[in-house]
């Protein structure tokens, strides 16, 4: 049972998306990562004209949760402004896998919401 309905969880990704930078994609995307104590951290993605310094939404949500000393997540909702599914990069399923390997991962598009797990995401996840 997640602390939060899903509908909360996907309003606070697309409340999130607003605060995206992505003057080179044009692509917007907003995260929304709750912990098990149902407090919510926001990501989007921040675009730098050197791309590769660029950071994702979902990668941003979850590094402003783990400076904050939180450790146990249970969802992800991800949205983007295309209205499509956006399926987090390899780079995110990888910090995903290693910080929050749990979690339910709701996605959305204009035809509605589709939930995932990490290991669906990333079988045969590299440790160590
Ligand atoms: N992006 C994300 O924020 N999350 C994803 O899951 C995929 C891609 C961002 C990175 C870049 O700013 C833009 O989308 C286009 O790739």
């Amino acid at each position: 049972m997640l602390p939060v309905d899903v509908d909360t969880l996907i309003k606070e990704a697309e409340e999130a998306k607003k605060h995206a930078i992505a003057p080179y994609s044009g692509f917007t995307v907003g995260a929304a990562l709750v912990t098990d104590g149902g407090r919510i951290y926001r990501g989007c993605n921040i675009e730098n004209p050197s791309l590769m310094l660029s950071f994702c939404a979902e990668r941003s949500a979850l590094i402003k949760a783990l400076t904050e000393g939180e450790r146990d997540f249970k969802a992800m909702g991800i949205v983007s402004g295309d209205g499509r599914y956006c399926f987090p990069c390899g780079g995110c399923r990888q910090m995903l896998a290693e910080f929050a390997p749990d979690i339910e991962i709701y996605l959305v598009s204009d035809k509605g919401i589709k939930k995932y797990s990490v290991q669906e995401l990333l079988p045969y996840t590299f440790k160590r």
